[in-house]
């Protein structure tokens, strides 16, 4: 895996960052959920002007860019992953007089921004399906769609047997132009979700538009949502068991075509943009996504997955680099997002519930039960270290760096996720993972907004507000701060070489001169002498013990500060 040099930068405001000509390949982004992060106009809903007015809190937390969670205009049913108009952005955010501030102020701080790119489905209110539902079976309209019809002699049964990933089927059924039962629909997740037809040409040029609009306004890259779900099996297949996984819903290598004409897209631009994919499979097929010519990026979120333990963490950042030799693209590393229950939760997590789930990345990373907050905050921070250490990019969830935990206490009432809705209750969803910010005790909505937020805040969030961690030096939020500082002085042309600790539990590996050791068990492990001086640990290193639950940073050298 290869690795372009840094070079100095200075930003139109004076400030001198370090950029190398392809930057996504070690930056670290940090993701905002728009509607949670602040909220300018008091409707209680988060928006552009808002992040603007606190782009300094991100410019001094050291983060490198920004990726907005879909900001478009939307009917929300799936926290705007349900797009309908994908040109433009939400007047509920700012409309595009807010995103040109944003743009402006990101660019004169230094830093990127990326948007949320949603190819796979829109929303049931984009003019393009509800021209579809006005027009006849057969039509170019309905083309730009999956339409079926049913199956059984009156066409009442879906054309075919997958379930929605949101539970329930994936097909919808609509009203014929005469009011009777007409033909069906694919939604690979909510009903307000159709899947779009790849296979017609007009939606493949709808896609360019968009891509090259928001390359033509400046943006610098998509995170690109479900990536590996645009193409289905040919015929659309019957599943032999509708309750396992779907194969015949992702990873079809007819998606590949799509990132070679989006690359070549990017590549026409003379900045270097980048291309991100979300992409839940194992290591070596997610590798596949940035070989030559396609995606620049794709999540590694198998490290995401595995539980706070040596040998998983190990195995599963292994498995990830192995494949990295033969391919053009860098990893994307994650440890939270809005779609997982937050580090913190996961990690300190120690009466776990059973979960009733047919969703894989649900049963590994939305768990409920009892937390050890200390434990859990513990572990967070050293498993962020870590991430923090490796070669590849990372990308950070806001909150992530105040050690926010999950709120699992959400009135059932409020919850908003089609996944709590369309399982009837059964999963509680990824609305705890989405509650606003709290900025500062003592505000209304502490400080995110003047107004009542779309989503309750916990009581106890004023435990965890930027105001108080600002001005405490052992903080969670000083930790990550000091972190991305330090990770600048990581020569990112160095590879991982794994050192041996003689201990099962505890993990470290070199890059360079630099050094990451954690501790995942519960003795503390005494540092080698000769493995330089202390850069930063997670928690208070002691006569040079680290303690248990904690990751550390080292030099062979003191850096010439
Ligand atoms: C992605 C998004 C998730 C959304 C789903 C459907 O997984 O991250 O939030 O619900 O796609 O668009």
């Amino acid at each position: 895996m290869t690795f372009s040099p840094a070079l100095p930068r200075t930003t139109t405001n004076g400030a001198v960052t370090v950029e190398s000509p392809q930057w996504w390949r070690s930056s670290v982004i940090y993701q905002l959920y728009v509607r949670s992060f602040a909220d300018s106009d008091g409707d209680g809903i988060g928006d552009l002007d808002g992040i603007t007015a606190h782009l300094d809190h991100l410019a001094s937390l050291g983060v490198d860019g920004l990726w907005l969670n879909p900001c478009y205009p939307s009917p929300n049913r799936d926290g705007g992953y349900d797009v309908s108009d994908y040109l433009t952005i939400d007047s509920r955010y700012g409309g595009m007089p807010a995103f040109q501030r944003l743009l402006k102020a990101a660019h004169d701080r230094g830093l990127k921004l990326l948007l949320d790119l949603v190819p796979n489905h829109c929303s049931d209110q984009h003019e393009w399906f509800i021209q579809a539902l006005q027009a006849k079976p057969g039509s170019p309209q309905r083309d730009r769609f999956l339409f079926a019809d049913g199956r059984g002699p009156d066409g009442s049964e879906p054309p075919n047997n997958w379930r929605s990933t949101f539970g329930g089927p994936a097909w919808t059924q609509v009203a014929a132009q005469d009011g009777a039962p007409g033909q069906w629909y694919l939604h690979s997740f909510d009903t307000s979700q159709p899947d779009f037809n790849w296979e017609n040409h007009e939606v493949v040029e709808m896609f360019d538009d968009v891509l090259r609009t928001w390359f033509d306004r400046g943006i610098d890259g998509f995170r690109i949502d479900v990536a590996y779900a645009m193409v289905k099996a040919a015929g659309l297949p019957d599943l032999a068991d509708p309750d396992a996984e779907n194969p015949h819903l992702w990873n079809q290598p007819g998606v590949h075509d799509i990132f070679s004409r989006w690359r070549a897209i990017a590549d026409s631009y003379d900045r270097e943009l980048t291309l991100l994919g979300e992409v839940w499979l194992s290591p070596t097929e997610v590798a596949d996504y940035i070989r030559e010519g396609e995606l620049k990026q794709v999540f590694y979120f198998d490290l995401l997955q595995q539980p706070f333990d040596a040998a998983a963490f190990r195995q599963s950042i292994a498995e990830s680099l192995a494949g990295l030799d033969r391919v053009e693209g860098s990893p994307a590393w994650a440890l939270n997002s809005h779609d997982v229950h937050r580090a913190v939760t996961r990690y300190g997590l120690i009466a776990p519930e059973p979960i009733i789930s047919a969703d894989a990345n649900a049963l590994r990373t939305r768990a409920r039960g009892e937390v050890d907050l200390q434990l859990g905050v513990a572990r967070a921070t050293a498993a962020a270290l870590l991430m923090l250490a490796l070669p590849g990019s990372v990308y950070l969830y806001q909150g992530e760096e105040l050690g926010l935990p999950e709120v699992q206490d959400l009135p059932d009432e409020a919850r908003q996720d089609p996944i709590w809705l369309r399982s009837h209750g059964t999963e509680h969803g990824r609305d705890g993972s989405r509650v606003p910010l709290p900025w500062a005790a003592g505000q209304p909505a502490f400080g995110f907004s003047s107004g009542s937020t779309w989503l309750a805040q916990p009581d106890w969030f004023a435990n965890f507000t930027v105001e108080q961690q600002q001005a405490d030096e052992q903080s969670v939020l000083a930790l990550y701060r000091k972190a991305l500082r330090v990770r600048r002085s990581i020569d990112q042309a160095n590879t991982l070489d794994w050192l041996d600790t003689g201990r099962a539990d505890v993990l470290a590996f070199r890059r360079g001169d630099f050094i990451n050791v954690t501790v995942f068990g519960g003795a503390p492990f005494a540092v080698p002498a000769d493995w330089g001086t202390e850069a930063l640990c997670s928690q208070p290193l002691v006569d040079r013990q680290l303690p248990a639950d904690t990751s550390g940073w080292f030099r062979r050298f003191p850096s010439p500060s």
